[in-house]
């Protein structure tokens, strides 16, 4: 049985990734210091898979902290969630990210060195590409300056790789999303917003729920069909799968090299008004909503070509558009019980 570290474990994409790497015969320790998450997570994950994961309370961007784990147990490989990711409070604090989310790769590759583990797979993110010239978007398409702090941290972690990785001593594999949403189909876990969200799927379901008043659609005249930015929104269960096969690809020698990327998506493009259909259509609720001035640092359009995860990785997305909505729409509902 192999043990994997999953750093931010707790966490939205992490939580979930825990559940697809037991279901997969994986055992798993989760690090992470709950800045962002809930301990009572745990508990859910043990509901769904009937497995407690090791959980570690600790700052992993603190080296003696991040150090003690690895002293503690053996470990096979590392999943790195772990990290800031709200875009705009990049922005306020850049210094703190990049503190934070570098140091936290660091003490993972700096302790990977030291104990000989080889596998490492990185939460990445489409925002390396910035405004695609053409979509969908392949991963030769090259990396352009970052719109934030954030997403400059994506790319120097990526970065990182491409030189740590050159020695032959760690394999890594990042992996670059596009729009995670949705929630597992127990709802038992799922998306947990600080305060008011910043993303589309939360403040959508947050104003189903009554916790908003209203959504704003942010920008109906841009260069889309319908006037409303258009992305890639992919099931955060199809998004935690792909790491347990880039996780196998590894263990099982099958990379092509030693620092590979690849976009994780569905390959087809929604607008928001779409989402806001769907969201209407699966759920039976009217949302409030209206339009408003574009939200500076977005994207007109971007989706995937997910052919290379395809072909190399043997993984595709399976769920639909109402799947996703009607899943973060149960999984809101359950809060609301709770
Ligand atoms: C952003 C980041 C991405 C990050 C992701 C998850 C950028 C360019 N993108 O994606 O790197 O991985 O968050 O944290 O840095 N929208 C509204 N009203 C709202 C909220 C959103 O209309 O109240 C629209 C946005 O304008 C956008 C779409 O919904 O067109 C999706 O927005 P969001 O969920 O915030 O994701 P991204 O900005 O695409």
């Amino acid at each position: 049985m192999k043990t994997i570290l999953v750093t931010g474990g707790t966490g939205y994409i992490g939580s979930h990734t825990v559940v697809e790497l037991q279901t997969s015969g994986y055992d798993v320790i989760i690090a992470d210091n709950l800045s962002n998450s809930s301990a009572d997570v745990i508990d859910k994950i043990e509901q769904i898979t009937g497995k407690r994961p090791i959980f570690i309370k600790v700052d992993l961007s603190d080296s003696e902290q991040a150090a003690s784990i690895f002293d503690k147990y053996s470990i096979d490989g590392i999943i790195n969630f772990a990290a800031f990711k709200a875009v705009g409070e990049s922005c306020q604090k850049p210094i703190e990210y990049y503190r934070n989310n570098l140091q936290i790769a660091l003490n993972m590759l700096e302790n990977m060195k030291r104990k000989g583990i080889k596998y490492f797979v990185q939460s990445s993110s489409c925002t390396v590409y910035g405004e695609p010239d053409s979509n969908p978007i392949n991963e030769q398409c090259p990396t352009k300056f970052a719109v934030s702090p954030y997403g400059n941290t994506k790319q120097m972690v990526e970065d990182m790789l491409h030189f740590i990785t050159q020695s032959g001593e760690i394999k890594a594999i990042a992996l670059r999303y596009f729009n995670p949403i949705g929630a597992h189909s127990t709802a038992l876990i799922g998306e947990l917003p600080n305060g008011v969200p910043n993303n589309l799927m939360p403040y959508i379901t947050q104003t189903a729920a009554g916790i908003r008043k209203q959504l704003t659609v942010f920008g109906n005249d841009y260069p889309t069909p319908d006037g409303t930015c258009i992305r890639d929104y992919i099931h955060v269960v199809d998004l935690a799968k792909a790491h347990v096969v880039a996780m196998d690809r590894l263990f099982e020698g099958r990379n092509k090299k030693n620092f590979e990327y690849f976009n994780i998506g569905t390959g087809v493009g929604f607008s928001v008004l779409d989402i806001i259909k769907s969201f209407e259509k699966t759920t039976g609720v009217k949302l409030n909503y209206v339009f408003g001035q574009r939200r500076e640092g977005d994207v007109v359009q971007i989706w995937a070509d997910t052919s290379l995860a395809e072909n190399e990785l043997g993984w595709k997305a399976n769920m639909s558009l109402d799947q996703m909505t009607l899943s973060a729409w149960r999984w809101q509902q359950q809060m609301q019980k709770s």
